[in-house]
């Protein structure tokens, strides 16, 4: 058995390949940090002198005109945005005038749009045909912050592949995903489309993501070009509105903000989507600063940027530009490459360019960024979709199996307390159950935002999946729907559940009120439903309560009332199944949360790598960061789940009490590691956390931040070393001189399984050599 010194030592080989990844269950190529360089990257990387010089000779060919289309794309079919501008696109795309498409989708129609760029058209340069596939195609999966809750890069990865088979089956080759906001409020309706509060693990997630679409080469046919939205910032609108003004500084917006877009930049996303907000006063779509000093000159991207939609246009509603003209302008120069939506490249940088405010080199520029890709995914020699692909792609029986797995995995156990001394989950044999709630029922609601081609029919709802387990012993009542204030079907839920042994309440958020636009001011169960809920409690009968919900929710009297709480997000097309296995314990819980839930809306926003302040709560008297009418503390924190069965943490240990930090910026690193053990009574999934927190440096750092996570499988009584290292890449952060390094300081660390708990070491990093 190695010596903790021996670890110490081995660690500064393995941190290149950084061990911690690779003791996770992602693939090989996977285990590289993200941050390196390597063969795996896509094609749009790997053959860059080729695809440069046919770029190279198209782009002398190509007219003024026939450029600016390429940095033009509208949409055609459902809008997805305001103001769906309406042109004629079969004969824009016979005259070379576009160069993408969103919101078309299947085979058919996408090769009839691309039958006049590639058939029509003087260069038969092809359409790029993009979409909103944002959590599974025609086979649903968890909405993203559902499946980040896995904390399973290899499961999402996998799930992203699903999606570009899927979809490319149906024409796509661009995916306006992942979505890699980093999100610290739960008002904000589009916490639901990314992978929470944390930006390592939204880093981790995001090259997951980047990888599963964009598969090994971008030029197989089943391969999906990704997109990281929102750059940047987004996801820090003021108050959780959405679209509102984002003012942080520099150095958070280096250390948790952009961390995911970096991690997915160097998984080698072609793409990144230009965000609505202002950052610093600067509008994310019209900022050089992030988009060309940060992205282009610091982290080496060679793909496109694309607008939001109508984020060019939405500049003269900022107030930073008087006229479409200016938009074009400062959006273009700062390095938006194509507008969609806006119809204002292509109308307005013709007039800059005769003013001599803008040189051809920088239209030329974009433009070459846009035809790389295109040649990367093989689009000039493959442009057409078998139209018959789809029949055999969509909703496999794998597809259906993975989307079973990942909702599975994403269900977050946050309360299960014992009834007759038994935790109430999961459900004992024999008893009768009654199921009570809308969202039991509705296929349909499984999905959660941003479904653009899943049918609510391939969709199995919970009711229908315990009838089929249950058979004679399930009673169902509607009760409630998640809207409205009729109280209706409260008889009928009470009579059901007087009747039963156990009764389940499947309630929470409708889809639609999260995702995009769909802030919300109050983080309740809406509508009549905490009522009906009361109501059943106050009925004695055991109470599970099954929370559907697009985001954090704050539930304190559920928590304080309800023996058992099950968040189940939106699950997608195998909800039903999923959660009947989970509720009878087929499989034990393994989610953990991404984002903090509260107790109140008041302490919005609310997120665990937090300052400590000068007067941390709690305190010695009452003069403390605080409410005095709330706690600080979260209801539910970040990492949190519970299982069915119990896990152990010895203290965790560290290979040394004492480095330097030129030493860690030289690559040695730290070894850490603590046992757990399975002490309960069943096999489960624990995901092992490691937390830092350093003190004495130049500037504050959060009061815990995560650095490492592993899920790990146990079978009953079974203990297991996890063990982490801490290297610069863990370690560094954008210090008082704005340089990312290491700094000395007292760095206390923690093996945990939330990030409230585990058992603290301490290590000092020092000054000198
Ligand atoms: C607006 C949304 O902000 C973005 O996420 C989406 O990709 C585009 N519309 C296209 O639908």
């Amino acid at each position: 058995m190695p010596t903790l010194n021996s670890i110490c030592a081995a660690v500064a080989v393995l941190v290149l390949g950084n061990t911690c990844l690779a003791a996770s269950n992602e693939t090989p190529a996977a285990a590289v940090a993200p941050t390196v360089l390597t063969a795996e990257r896509p094609a749009m990387f790997a053959s860059t002198r080729e695809i440069d010089a046919r770029v190279a000779a198209l782009l002398r060919q190509m007219t003024l005109a026939e450029k600016l289309g390429q940095l033009t794309q509208f949409s055609n079919g459902d809008a997805t945005g305001p103001d769906n501008v309406k042109i004629d696109q079969k004969e824009l795309a016979a005259r070379g005038g576009i160069g993408s498409l969103l919101n078309v989708s299947g085979a058919k129609a996408c090769n009839e749009l691309q039958r006049q760029a590639v058939e029509k058209s003087r260069l038969k340069i092809p359409l790029l045909f993009g979409l909103d596939v944002i959590h599974g195609h025609r086979t649903v999966y968890p909405i993203p912050l559902g499946l980040s809750a896995a904390w399973d890069t290899d499961l999402a990865q996998r799930c992203a592949g699903m999606a570009a088979v899927e979809a490319t089956a149906d024409g796509i080759r661009w995916t306006f995903s992942p979505m890699v906001d980093i999100a610290r409020d739960a008002r904000w309706g589009r916490i639901a489309e990314g992978s929470g509060e944390d930006p390592y693990l939204g880093a981790r997630m995001a090259a997951a993501w980047v990888r599963g679409y964009q598969g090994r080469h971008l030029s197989d046919p089943d391969s999906m070009l990704a997109c990281a939205k929102h750059y940047v910032a987004y996801g820090g609108a003021e108050g959780g509105r959405d679209y509102n003004t984002v003012d942080i500084s520099e150095r958070t917006l280096r250390d948790v903000y952009l961390p995911p877009f970096k991690a997915a930049v160097d998984a080698g996303a072609g793409t990144l989507m230009s965000a609505f907000n202002t950052l610093q006063g600067v509008p994310a779509s019209a900022n050089r600063h992030t988009l060309t000093d940060i992205l282009r000159t610091e982290w080496g991207f060679r793909g496109f940027v694309v607008s939001d939609w109508d984020s060019i246009g939405e500049l003269i509603q900022h107030g930073v530009a008087l006229d479409g003209r200016e938009a074009a302008w400062k959006a273009f120069t700062a390095g938006v490459d194509m507008d969609m939506q806006s119809n204002l490249y292509g109308t307005k940088l013709p007039e800059l360019l005769r003013s001599g405010r803008l040189k051809m080199e920088l239209i030329d520029q974009a433009v070459a960024r846009v035809l790389r890709v295109k040649f990367a995914l093989g689009l000039f020699e493959r442009p057409y979709t078998d139209e018959k692909l789809s029949a055999t792609r969509i909703l496999t029986p794998e597809h259906i199996e993975l989307a079973r797995q990942a909702a599975e995995e994403s269900f977050v156990l946050l309360k299960n307390d014992p009834v007759h001394g038994q935790p109430l989950l999961p459900l004992a044999e024999g008893k009768s159950v009654a199921l009570i709630g809308s969202l039991a029922e509705s296929q349909a609601d499984m999905f959660g935002a941003w479904v653009m081609k899943g049918d609510p029919k391939d969709a199995v709802s919970l009711r229908q999946a315990l009838a089929a387990r249950w058979k004679g012993k399930l009673l169902y009542a509607k009760g409630v729907d998640t809207r409205g204030e009729s109280e209706a079907g409260f008889g009928a839920a009470l009579a059901a559940a007087g009747r039963a042994d156990v009764v389940l309440m499947a309630l929470g958020e409708a889809p639609d009120m999260s995702g995009e636009a769909e802030s919300r001011a109050h983080l309740g169960l809406p509508g009549k439903q905490l009522k009906l809920l009361q109501a059943v409690v106050a009925t004695g009968k055991p109470v599970v309560l099954i929370v559907f919900s697009g985001r954090p929710l704050a539930l304190p009297w559920e928590a304080e009332h309800v023996a058992a709480i099950l968040e189940a997000w939106f699950p997608g097309v195998q909800a039903g199944p999923a959660l009947a296995r989970t509720l009878c314990g087929d499989v034990s819980p393994s989610g953990r949360l991404t984002a903090t839930f509260p107790r109140s809306v008041g302490q919005m926003p609310l997120y665990y790598n937090t300052f400590s302040t000068g007067r941390p709560s709690p305190g010695k008297d009452r003069y403390v960061t605080g409410y005095i009418d709330e706690l600080n503390s979260p209801l539910f924190p970040f990492g949190w789940g519970l299982s069915y069965t119990k896990f152990e943490y010895s203290p965790t240990r560290i290979s040394t009490q004492r480095i330097s930090a030129a030493e860690l910026e030289r690559g040695t690193a730290i070894a850490v590691e603590a046992t757990v053990t399975n002490s309960g009574p069943r096999a489960g999934v624990e995901v092992v956390q490691l937390y830092t927190c350093q003190r004495g440096t130049s500037v504050a750092r959060p009061v815990r931040e995560l650095k490492g996570f592993e899920r790990i499988a146990l079978a009953a009584g079974e203990a297991r070393r996890v063990k982490f290292s801490l290297g610069k890449k863990e370690l560094a952060f954008w210090n008082i001189e704005l340089m990312h390094a290491v700094e000395p300081g007292e760095l206390t660390v923690w093996v945990a399984p939330h990030s409230r708990g585990g058992q603290a070491a301490k290590i000092m990093i020092g000054d000198g050599p």
